[in-house]
């Protein structure tokens, strides 16, 4: 395959920052008297941040007004954001920055395609708002993953077919939103997806360019 492109989900596999969403979606949860874990987590991953919420009501066999919705939404944000004041360049993950400079010195794009309405925030505050040839994110959107979206949106703007692209991700979600575009995906950092994807990677620090 002639790889021209490389897309990257953002949360998980740039940036440390799933770790954030699930703490401040752990609150919610606990609000609206719900059990929340790391394995109930994973449905959340990649996912849109109604469709998280959506799945926390649907786990309580709860329903609740649209303007209820809003504010917990508006709330989740709110502790997100807080969260991450702190977040710096040291929250990049590992092998990222080197197979980004090895990626654009082979004269390959680099692509960020996330469900996050705050990415361009995030890469912002980590140092990383250039790196990236286009960014398609959240507010870009009217389908989130897994549909394929995302990752085709990114393709296009590269003038790329997802034949010629590489998708990285780290949720189940992703994964099949990669998969139904017709993309080659490699999961990275998350054993639980382990076996949906094409390939799996602990960091992307073992990333071998072919
Ligand atoms: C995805 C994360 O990248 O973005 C999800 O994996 C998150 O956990 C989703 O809920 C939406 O993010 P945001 O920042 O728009 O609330
Ligand atoms: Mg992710």
């Amino acid at each position: 395959m002639d790889v021209k492109g490389l897309i990257f989900d953002l949360d998980g596999v740039i940036v440390n920052t799933e770790k954030n969403h699930y703490d401040s979606w752990k609150k919610i949860a606990e609000t609206l008297g719900v059990d929340y874990d790391l394995d109930f987590n994973e449905n959340l991953k990649g996912v849109s941040r109604s469709k998280s919420l959506e799945l926390i009501l649907k786990k309580g066999n709860m329903t609740i007004e649209e303007s209820k919705f809003e504010e917990y939404l508006a709330l989740k944000n709110s502790f997100y954001m807080k969260s991450i004041e702190g977040l710096s360049a040291n929250d990049i993950l590992p092998g990222v920055v080197s197979t980004i400079q090895k990626a654009k010195k082979l004269g390959l794009f680099c692509i960020i395609g996330s469900s996050s309405k705050n990415a361009r925030l995030i890469l912002d505050k980590v140092g990383l708002l250039d790196a990236f040839d286009f960014i398609v994110d959240g507010n870009d959107l009217k389908s989130p993953k897994p549909h394929p979206e995302v990752f085709l949106k990114g393709a296009e703007l590269a003038k790329l077919n997802p034949k010629e692209c590489i998708v990285f991700e780290d949720a189940a979600s992703g994964v099949e939103a990669a998969k139904k575009g017709g993309f080659m995906v490699i999961a990275v950092g998350n054993h639980h997806i382990k076996d949906l994807a094409d390939a799996y990677l602990e960091t992307l620090e073992t990333f071998q360019f072919a």
